[in-house]
């Protein structure tokens, strides 16, 4: 059944051809964007929903969370805003709930995150292993993710499970525990960073996991200037994520590579660091994706329009750049076309907003404006 939207204030399709246009109307058809333009030129449809001048955009593609976990880690929180530094430790609380938990428990608590998110117009989204640590923890949370999300990630190196010998572990990473899981996912991450995995052992993962035919991404640059950037870039993993801390020569890189930057503002903000260089990537050409890095410790948040405000208020990221990065650049940095934009042959995920422009969500911070959302054509709210 065809669904004519029409009366869009503002019709943001991320396709360079169409680009934003006013006064617009967009065609759904099934699961599909069949057909998007002036209103006046649209074509007749089944059913006509007018969104009497609202700004209209693609729904967001969140392409970094950890929502396949337990437990609750809200004592972390208030010491880390009493003055404690973030420090990957912290995982192994989360993994020893994540591991008493049933299946039922854990799918239950992954779909009331994605439906959190979808209720404020995420309409596709990554998430990831790595609170199980272990092969029937690891596998099962897998299972589990790839039931609910559009994309899942192993991250069974996010840390060095407690007691555990590093090289051990990873040798338990790149054999048994890759073979069990690579069948429910489609890529593969580590955290490189000082206090999780270093260079050598984050490159064994990576190429263990591109051997068996997994995309790859890397958590880098997170804590402070490291490895992870250069590991990303040399081995074309579709994403870097964090990249908080970058030397000129990371910045290079990732501007003259195919690996997207993405930036995690709410997690720089919920761990008081400095909010991702965002900026000075644009500027030297790299691709920037936002994302929200929904989990329990570091960004316990679904919020893709808060990151985008604050990108525009703190990171000195244009609106335009900030949408398209959390739509289009998600995508992107998920080697995805079908998601992110509003054009003929997209998936059918529309976020309406309750204003005319997506300039509102700088404009007016905090403010809840989803209202309405489609996804694969079918109407969420
Ligand atoms: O992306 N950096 C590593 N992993 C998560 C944090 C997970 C946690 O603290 O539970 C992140 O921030």
């Amino acid at each position: 059944m065809a669904v004519l939207i029409t009366g869009i204030g503002e019709l943001t399709t991320n396709d360079p051809e169409l680009g934003k246009l006013r006064d617009a109307a967009l065609v759904l058809d099934g699961e599909t964007v069949v057909w998007a333009g002036p209103a006046a030129q649209a074509p007749d449809a089944d059913e006509r929903v007018d969104v009497e001048g609202r700004a209209v955009l693609p729904g967001w593609v969140d392409s970094h969370t950890h929502l396949v976990f337990a437990g609750d880690r809200t004592a972390e929180f208030e010491a880390r805003m009493a003055g404690q530094a973030y420090a990957a430790g912290g995982i192994a609380v989360t993994v020893g709930a994540t591991r008493a938990a049933s299946d039922e428990q854990l799918a239950a608590n992954l779909r009331r995150h994605v439906e959190e998110a979808a209720a404020q117009g995420t309409t596709c989204l990554e998430t990831k292993t790595g609170y199980g640590l272990n092969v029937v923890d690891e596998t099962r949370s897998a299972r589990i993710a790839g039931e609910v999300a559009d994309e899942v990630t192993f991250l069974g190196a996010h840390l060095v499970p407690p007691g555990a010998d590093a090289e051990s572990y990873v040798d338990l990473v790149c054999g048994e525990m890759l073979d069990a899981v690579a069948p429910h996912v489609r890529w593969a991450d580590v955290f490189c960073e000082t206090g999780a995995f270093d260079e050598a052992q984050s490159a064994r993962v990576l190429k263990a996991a591109a051997e068996r035919g997994l995309g790859l991404r890397v958590h880098g640059n997170q804590l402070g200037e490291g490895p992870g950037v250069r590991l990303a870039v040399e081995l074309d993993a579709a994403s870097v994520d964090h990249c908080t801390y970058l030397s000129d020569a990371d910045v290079e890189a990732l501007a003259s590579s195919n690996t997207v930057a993405t930036a995690l503002p709410a997690c720089d903000l919920s761990t008081r660091q400095s909010l991702a260089p965002a900026r000075r990537l644009l500027d030297a050409g790299a691709t920037v994706a936002l994302a929200s890095n929904a989990n329990p410790g570091s960004s316990y948040t679904t919020s893709m329009a808060f990151c985008v405000t604050t990108a525009v208020l703190q990171m000195r990221m244009t609106v335009d750049e900030a949408v398209w990065s959390a739509t289009a650049g998600g995508a992107r940095a998920l080697r995805r076309d079908d998601v992110g934009y509003l054009r003929p042959g997209a998936r059918a995920d529309v976020h309406v907003l309750d204003a005319p422009s997506t300039t509102h969500l700088a404009y007016r911070p905090g403010v809840p404006l989803t209202h309405a959302v489609w996804r694969k054509g079918a109407k969420l709210r």
